[in-house]
């Protein structure tokens, strides 16, 4: 640790940011130019290493590590955010791909974990802070089952996982498990913005699309198809992790003060594709 009297910065707002991954990273670097981060992860290792990182470049930066599925871990984080007086911005980032880990464990992770930030951190909300959650373009490449809504609509229930393993008529691959925790993460942005309002404050998802990162990679390594995928895209790249920072950067801001309650797909224009075509 550095000399504390280098980064004393105690009058900017405080941003939250879940996730210190390729894009959790990218989005740290572009709040950090007007917030102190107070930076999250599971992964100790990695998260002292991108925060030692990121007060070499001059950022106010404090590591925690948590396990977002875990109600102690986000607990304390919810604790350590009202010392710090709460929160300008959340920027919910951290998520696992369908490479990653089984279905119950991505559903835990993506959905479960980021409603539990939510319920928490809505109390330290207070005017003016915002609330952005890292969904998914495949959170648009499905329409869940009516009769399971309600049950994905309720995902702190405490039975959760087991009871959506039991509703549904096929097995919770990982790939359906990402489709359906994205697609559900964004409605909950949806659904919660009333009560966010309440206190006028924000919330929203963003969804990227094909987007190079450590994750990007490893899907195309492991899911070919989604080299159709590319081509498909209008601007025929993948886009890169501080395109979606810019856009975090500025739903966060005050230049987006009316935008709450939506989803932003930053995706180089591939939903609009997928279901358009070519157009003309
Ligand atoms: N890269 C893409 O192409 C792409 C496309 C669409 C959506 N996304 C979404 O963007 C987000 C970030 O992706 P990325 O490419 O930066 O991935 P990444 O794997 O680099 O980062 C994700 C981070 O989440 C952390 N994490 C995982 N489980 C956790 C837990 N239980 N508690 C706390 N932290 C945990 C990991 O340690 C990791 O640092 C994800 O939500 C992902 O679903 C990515």
């Amino acid at each position: 640790m550095s000399d504390p009297r280098l980064h004393s910065w105690p009058e900017l707002p405080v941003a939250v940011v879940i996730g210190a991954g390729g894009m959790g990273l990218a989005v740290a670097r572009r709040l950090g130019q007007r917030h102190r981060l107070l930076l999250v992860d599971i992964n100790a290792d990695q998260l002292d290493a991108k925060a030692a990182m990121l007060r070499d470049e001059g950022h106010w930066v404090e590591p925690l590590r948590c396990d977002i599925t875990a109600r102690d871990d986000v607990a304390a984080l919810a604790g350590r955010v009202a010392e710090l007086g709460g929160f300008r911005v959340l920027a919910h980032v951290a998520g696992l791909s369908p490479s990653m880990a089984d279905g119950r464990t991505i559903m835990a992770v993506n959905l479960v974990g980021a409603a539990l930030m939510e319920e928490a951190l809505l109390p330290l909300a207070s005017a003016g802070s915002a609330a952005i959650f890292i969904a998914s373009l495949a959170a648009h490449t499905l329409v869940p089952d009516a009769k399971i809504q309600p049950l994905l609509d309720n995902p702190l229930a405490p039975s959760f996982l087991d009871d959506l393993a039991s509703a549904l008529d096929t097995e919770l691959t990982p790939t359906l498990a990402y489709q359906l925790s994205k697609n559900t993460l964004v409605r909950l942005c949806q659904r919660r913005a009333w009560v966010w309002g309440e206190r006028r404050a924000r919330i929203l998802s963003l969804s990227p699309g094909l987007i190079a990162t450590p994750m990007g990679n490893l899907e195309f390594k492991n899911q070919p198809m989604k080299f159709d995928l590319l081509a498909k895209t209008p601007l025929q790249r993948q886009g890169n992790m501080h395109e979606i920072a810019d856009a975090v950067a500025f739903l966060a801001s005050d230049r987006a003060s009316f935008i709450s309650g939506i989803d932003l797909l930053v995706d180089g224009g591939i939903h609009a594709a997928l279901r358009h075509g070519a157009g003309v």
